[in-house]
Order: structure tokens, then sequence, then C-alpha cells
């Protein structure tokens, strides 16, 4: 089968983390038959320097206009002083709304041969735990009317919140789905004690437990979630909760996983293509110095294979390579934890993943 697939590079390490994971699949398309057809567009800062814009039209275009979409990372401290309009970050906003992904799917899984990388506890990390945070995108507070007005005080800057029955019943049934597959466990994350809009995600909720009896569902205040995710990790399963909420407990816990540098996302819509990206950002610092750990790309490529494209047996392939380079004890410098010897760089990392395909 063919594929066209768009690549948006971006900023930092994101062309170098892209690169591996194109020739990752590349050798992937050889040994199944298959055909992958790549076209970069610009985003984020490269697309503010090279057309004027975070976000340009031809890039919403392509996108649009593929099978599915490879991200690497947007942003560095280059484009920090800009308006909230021309920031980086606002492309990313601006094409998961385009692209109508409102589903992100954020897996944070201990892995046992990087567990001594974990900033948790060894009592804690020696239970594992495999964690997905099924995070709504295109809502909340992230959309919602925002501007400046006169308060009470003088000037002030206010953002608002508003989630719609339709909107938390679609992500609640891509978090339940999940969970079907999964350990059928879910727990929603919401402020339910002070928030509106809370209330209304948990009324709706509950509902949509009730079509799915076999699913265990329980309701977390937020506050308690995060304790919670470094008190006892294991206890989770399929997390469901909003933008916010989803973007402070998503790199809580992929923080605890101690590799951040391995973990991929997904964001869906109600078709195929979707939006597959690192967790982690374009690590400014160390961009173009061959230094950064491609596999959450290349796990991400391989995401895209299974939810996108259906191709399980590659998508398979792709992570039984990435498990056997780990296992054989290979590393970047971001999970070396107490190992011994020279980390790999990126390019390095990446012909171990060739080989061991
Ligand atoms: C993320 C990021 C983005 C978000 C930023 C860069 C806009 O933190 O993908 O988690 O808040 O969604
Ligand atoms: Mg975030």
């Amino acid at each position: 089968m063919k594929y066209n697939i768009a690549l948006l590079k971006g900023d930092g390490i994101g062309p170098e983390i892209v690169d591996s994971a194109v020739a990752v699949m590349k050798k992937t398309a050889e040994k199944f038959g298959h055909s992958f057809v790549f076209t970069e567009y610009p985003i984020g800062g490269y697309a503010i320097d090279n057309c004027g814009e975070p976000l340009p039209k031809d890039t919403v275009e392509g996108c649009l206009a593929s099978d599915s979409v490879l991200l690497g990372a947007v942003g560095g401290p280059k484009w920090d002083e800009l308006s909230g309009d021309m920031r980086p970050e606002k492309a990313l906003l601006g094409i998961r709304a385009a692209l109508g992904l409102y589903t992100n799917l954020r897996p944070a899984k201990l892995y046992p041969a990087l567990k001594d990388a974990s900033p948790l506890r060894s009592d804690i990390v020696s239970q594992g735990f495999d964690i997905m945070i099924v995070r709504e995108l295109t809502g909340g507070i992230y959309f919602g009317e925002r501007g400046y007005r006169q308060g009470k005080y003088g000037e002030e800057a206010f953002d608002t919140e508003a989630y719609s029955v339709m909107e938390i019943e679609r992500i609640g049934r891509a978090a339940f789905d999940a969970a079907m597959k999964r350990s059928k466990r879910v727990a929603s994350i919401d402020k339910a004690n002070v928030l509106e809009t809370s209330r209304l995600w948990r009324k709706t909720m509950h509902a949509l437990a009730a079509e799915y009896p076999e699913v265990e569902y329980r309701d977390v205040l937020v506050d308690n979630a995060a304790m919670q995710l470094v008190r006892d990790p294991k206890q989770f399963d399929v997390i469901v909760t909003s933008n916010m909420f989803g973007d402070i407990l998503s790199d809580e816990a992929s923080q605890i996983t101690g590799s951040i540098g391995m973990l991929a996302s997904a964001s869906l819509g109600d078709g195929k293509r979707g939006m597959y990206e690192p967790i982690h950002g374009s690590a400014p610092d160390i961009a173009g110095q061959d230094k950064a750990n491609p596999i959450a790309t290349i796990l991400s490529a391989a995401m895209m294979l299974r939810y996108s494209f259906g191709l399980s047996a590659e998508a398979d392939c792709i992570e039984k390579a990435v498990d056997s380079v780990l296992e054989n004890g290979w590393r970047t410098a971001d999970i070396m934890g107490s190992a011994e010897g020279d980390p790999l760089g990126c390019t390095q990392m990446t012909e171990k993943v060739l080989e061991a395909l």
C-alpha cells in the first residue's frame, strides 16, 4: 500500500528526530512491501523565520491532503518574546484544530530496562505502571474566549473554559473504547468541587459509564490525581481529562517514567488521519549536536502505522526493535541512569534500531 505522510520537522531537535523516524519507516516499508511518500511542510519558529507566520496555509492544506502527519517539535528561546498569535506554540493549537484532532493519546509506561532513571522511589517503581492519558485536545480553556478588560482592580486578562456535552461525550468514548482494549479501568479527572464545566464533565461521563458496564469507572479530583500519580501510579490505567488538566498531568506522568525521551503520542479525530509526535519538546540546548534521543519519534511513527494505517504487524516490529536495542544496553544520554560507558548519539541510536529491524 501507498501512504502519503506530511512531515512537520519544526524547531530545535525536531529535524534530527524526524529524520530518524523517517529512516525507520523507510526500512519498515521495504521489509513489508509498502510505499511511504514523505512531504515536508514548515511549522513553528522555522515557519516564522521563513514564511512570516507559525502555521502557513500551505502547511494546513498539505496536512489535510495527507494520510497522516508526523511532527517533531516546535518552539525555542529565539521566538519567546513574540506575541501570543505569533508564537510557535500557536501553530500546534492551530494544526490540532484544523485537523479536528480532539483526542490526544499519551501513553506513559515504565520501561523495566530504564526504571533506574525514574525519580520515584524504587519500591514504587518496582511495581511498574502503564498509563494511557486521554486528553481532550481542541476545547476547554485553550480555545475559549480570552482577552483584556477593565475589572475590579483595573486592567485584567481573562481566559474562559467551556465544554459542550458533545465534546465531553466524544472524548469520553475514546477513553472507554481505549480501556476496553486494555485493563478496563477509567479514571476521569476533573475539579467538580469548584468548576461548573467539571460538573457537566462528570455528569456526562457517568452517563457514558453506564454504557460500558465492563469498565471500572471512577472520578478523581485533579489535585488528588496529581498526588496519586507520584504516590501510587500503578492504580491508573486509562485517565481521561480536559485539555489543560491533561497538559499538566501528562508531563507529570511522563516524568515519573524517567524517560520522557521515549514517550510517543497520537492526536486523533473522527477519520483515520492523525498527528503523531514525541511528548518531549524541541530541546534547543542540544539541537544540532546529534545528542537527541530519537526513540519517542520512532515510537510515534509506530503509533501512526497502528492507528492511522492499521498496520499492526509493522508497528509491532518497530516496537520490538526498540525493546531489543534497550535490552542490549544501548542508551542515549537522557536514559543513561547509572549505566556505564559513552551514550549513543541520535544517528548511532537510529542505526541500532535499523539493525534490530
Ligand atoms: C503539549 C504542549 C503544548 C500544549 C504547548 C506547546 C502549546 O505543552 O503538547 O503538551 O500545551 O498543548
Ligand atoms: Mg504540555
